[in-house]
């Protein structure tokens, strides 16, 4: 009898069809990153557990009920990363890049692990794209990367032509700053004032960690959230009022600001401005990315006071949003599709055309290098099947002469080129060959 294995649910398998959005995806990232100065880091896929514990917090759900956490043979515990601003971090340290850099803008793309009960937009496996700012501070402008970071994700939303996009903000300064315990007392004989409607998991928080609380789905303890009195217990700073001014400035009408005090993000790292983006087009899971300040966690992991901000944003639901607006594999890129006419074993005009195919490879095109075969109808078959722009011959007519047939798929047209003339023959007619 056969054996019928799946895959482990909410981790799914990305099939063609399929991984060809998800490269033009990363594709997208690569080039508006690039642009903006950031550079691409890349961290293991597991780490000593400890790293998140210490960094996104013991009290927090992801550390809690979420990571995939076990023994190794060495009896050592490690996790497969749940996020990778803490892996980001450790990397840094660890290489010591701030001594040869006095500020770092990184980013990445890659799968994470939470064990949460999927279901459309929630996996096990999911994909993160993110961008890290590390150091970077200006004089007298003490919110300058927050409103850098945040106008990074915006234009990669904008050019991703994401539309709907609402970003919360909020400011978790006095929270975490020197008034602190103050913010946080007053913030737990409020509470406390509420303990018999709160959930059994907010009233353990009340003593553990009592800005867990605002991670509570259920109703009631969500009314209590709601009605917290911050202007008695923490006025937002007067800078956070204008870095959401300045973004509503930046980006007028086409992106929605919105100030929520109840937004505290689940992981503990975050100690000042923190952010959420939300698009119109998700169902119940409807976060597309969220991200925010933690200026502590590179002290906390054994390093000195670094200054950060980054996001992250959900490639799942990035694509789900953008849907039809991500192009085919047949729309994405125009092929050449390059034939020589060989049966094997004699295979001259097969190497002819790959050894011509690879060279125009290197100058930037797509090609397409054809299985050999004498049967011409059958390739400019194939050719179009494929939804290739040009198709390049080589026979033994063009062997003996050195040159190329090319037959220009759309227009049925055929012509010839020399021999050192291939290249810039389809040049000629490329415009439609590049990448979108
Ligand atoms: P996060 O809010 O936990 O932040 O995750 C960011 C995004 O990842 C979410 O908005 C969502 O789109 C996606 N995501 C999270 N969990 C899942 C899931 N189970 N299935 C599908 N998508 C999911 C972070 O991870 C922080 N590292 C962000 C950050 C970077 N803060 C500072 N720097």
């Amino acid at each position: 009898m056969a054996n019928h294995y799946s895959a482990f649910p909410g981790m799914d398998d990305i099939l063609p069809g399929e991984s060809e959005k998800w490269q033009w995806l990363e594709e997208k990232a690569r080039i508006l990153f690039a642009s903006y100065g950031f550079r691409e880091i890349r961290t293991p896929l597991l780490e000593p557990t400890e790293l998140f514990t210490r960094s996104i917090g013991e009290t927090t759900d992801i550390v809690h009920k979420e990571m995939y956490t076990f023994k190794d043979r060495g009896e050592r515990s490690m996790t497969l990363r749940p996020e990778m601003t803490a892996s980001v971090a450790r990397a840094v340290i660890e290489h010591g890049m701030l001594k040869t850099s006095k500020s770092l803008a990184l980013y990445y793309t890659g799968p994470m692990f939470r064990a949460e009960r999927p279901q459309a937009g929630r996996k096990r496996q999911f994909h993160q794209i993110g961008a890290e700012l590390i150091n970077v501070v200006r004089e007298g402008e003490p919110y300058y990367a927050d409103w850098a970071i945040i106008r990074l994700l915006a234009d990669f939303l904008d050019y991703l032509k994401v539309k709907n996009v609402k970003f919360r903000l909020n400011d978790l300064t006095l929270i975490n700053g020197a008034q602190a315990e103050v913010v946080r007392k007053k913030l737990r004989d409020y509470f406390e004032g509420h303990k018999t409607r709160l959930d059994p998991d907010s009233v353990y928080r009340l003593d553990k960690n009592v800005l867990r609380i605002f991670d509570s789905k259920i109703p009631e303890t969500r009314a209590i959230i709601r009605e917290v009195p911050w202007d008695s217990i923490a006025p937002y700073p007067a800078e956070f009022s204008k870095l959401v001014q300045t973004l509503k400035e930046s980006f007028g009408e086409s992106v929605s600001f919105e100030v929520d005090r109840t937004l505290v993000r689940g992981l503990d790292y975050y100690t000042g401005v923190v952010f959420e983006v939300a698009s119109g087009s998700l169902g119940a899971q409807d976060a597309l990315a969220g991200g925010g300040r933690y200026d502590r966690l590179y002290e906390e992991l054994g390093s000195s006071a670094t200054p950060c901000t980054g996001f992250s944003i959900g490639m799942e639901r990035l694509l789900m949003v953008l849907e039809k607006n991500v192009p085919s594999l047949a729309q994405q890129m125009k092929w050449i599709y390059v034939a020589g006419l060989s049966a094997y074993p004699d295979l001259k005009n097969y190497f002819r055309g790959q050894k011509a195919a690879l060279s125009l490879q290197e100058a930037g095109l797509r090609v397409f290098v054809a299985e050999p075969s004498v049967n011409l109808g059958d390739h400019l078959k194939r050719a179009a099947k494929m939804g290739a722009s040009f198709a390049v011959i080589s026979g033994d007519d063009e062997l003996r002469q050195n040159s190329w047939t090319i037959k220009d798929l759309n227009t049925r047209e055929q012509f010839s080129a020399a021999g050192g003339q291939l290249l810039s023959e389809l040049m000629k007619r490329t415009k439609e060959l590049q990448p979108l």
